[in-house]
């Protein structure tokens, strides 16, 4: 491992350098972008900034915090919680360890409930397992017409996306609800168009094998289904017919190789008509989606909407 050495007095290149050559050594994947991110950080810089900066001193302290990120980083901690950020549909999201860091991959769901809203006027959308608040705190931007409704078991996991909802200036349109997937949602009467759900999608047995890099920094409780994937998966199958107006859709995101046994569950489901999958940039059906049976408009909107609308 190379050592950083404590003298500050290196060019802003020759310290992307160094941050470089140090995270690389580690063995540490991208290295040389992570760097420059951390490098950014510490700077308090655009990337523009920091091209303007590349021949010039870096100040001691920017090299001070610049050592403490590549430290953190070289522990393993992920780069958006050092950062306290992750971009999503290009929105910028507040995170750290109160919940899971929002994929890439999740952006197929909100592409994919976009389409499936695309001739509904003022859709009701419901997003169970909200976290960070990605998913309903984009739709929200995204659909300026629609109602969101977003619920998490953790308390945390709220505060964080209520945050995120403030930032987004979307709080007055989305509401949060604190339980267990969709008992909230129920009890306050909300009939939605959309049912929304990233689920924690790991079996306790596999939490172990997890990179650490998940395991030892994101939520256990937004990684982990403590009765494994499937029982998670069968219950929000069950209880979103409850919640979902007649011809109002179930949108669920799969972990990779997960697709099959949940178009399995939901053809084998009384309620549910035309089962459909999306794939990821990898090709992995990633998004499983169906319909819940009967006429569309053939129930009101429930009780809850009121306030929001
Ligand atoms: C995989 S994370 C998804 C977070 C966010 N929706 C995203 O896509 O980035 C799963 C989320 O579900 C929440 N969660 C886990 N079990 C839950 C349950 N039984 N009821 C409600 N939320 C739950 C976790 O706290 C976590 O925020």
């Amino acid at each position: 491992m190379l050592p950083l050495p404590d003298d500050p007095r290196m060019t802003v290149a020759e310290a992307w350098q160094a941050g470089r050559e140090h995270l690389a050594a580690l063995g540490i994947d991208e290295a040389g972008i992570t760097a420059e991110v951390l490098l950014r950080h510490a700077m308090g810089v655009s990337r523009t900034g920091l091209y303007l900066a590349w021949d010039r001193l870096l100040a001691e302290d920017a090299w001070t915090r610049y050592q403490a990120h590549l430290a953190e980083r070289a522990r393993g901690r992920p780069v958006a919680y050092i950062v306290g950020r992750r971009e999503f549909m290009g929105l910028e999201f507040a995170v750290d360890e109160r919940v899971l860091i929002p994929r890439p991959e999740t952006e197929v769901l909100v592409e994919t409930v976009l389409r499936l809203t695309a001739q509904t006027p003022a859709p009701v959308v419901v997003d169970v397992g909200t976290g960070s608040g990605a998913i309903a705190i984009s739709l929200a931007v995204l659909r300026p017409d629609a109602v969101l409704v977003a619920t998490d078991i953790s308390p945390e996991a709220l505060e964080v996306a209520r945050a995120n909802a403030a930032r987004h200036d979307v709080a007055s349109r989305v509401q949060f609800l604190e339980g267990d997937l969709l008992e909230p949602v129920i009890a306050a009467a909300v009939r939605a168009d959309v049912v929304a759900c990233n689920p924690p999608y790991v079996a306790p047995e596999e939490a172990d094998a997890l990179p650490a890099e998940i395991r030892d920094f994101e939520p256990r409780v937004a990684v982990v289904a403590p009765g494994g994937p499937e029982s998670l998966h069968r219950r929000l199958v069950g209880t979103a017919l409850r919640a979902l107006k007649p011809g109002g859709w179930l949108v669920v995101e799969v972990a990779a190789g997960q697709a099959a046994r949940v178009v399995e569950l939901l053809r084998q489901t009384p309620g549910y008509r035309t089962v459909q999958t999306q794939s990821d940039t990898l090709g992995w059906e990633r998004v499983v989606s169906a319909r819940r049976d009967g006429q569309e408009g053939s129930e009101g909107t429930g009780e809850l909407l009121s306030p929001l609308v």
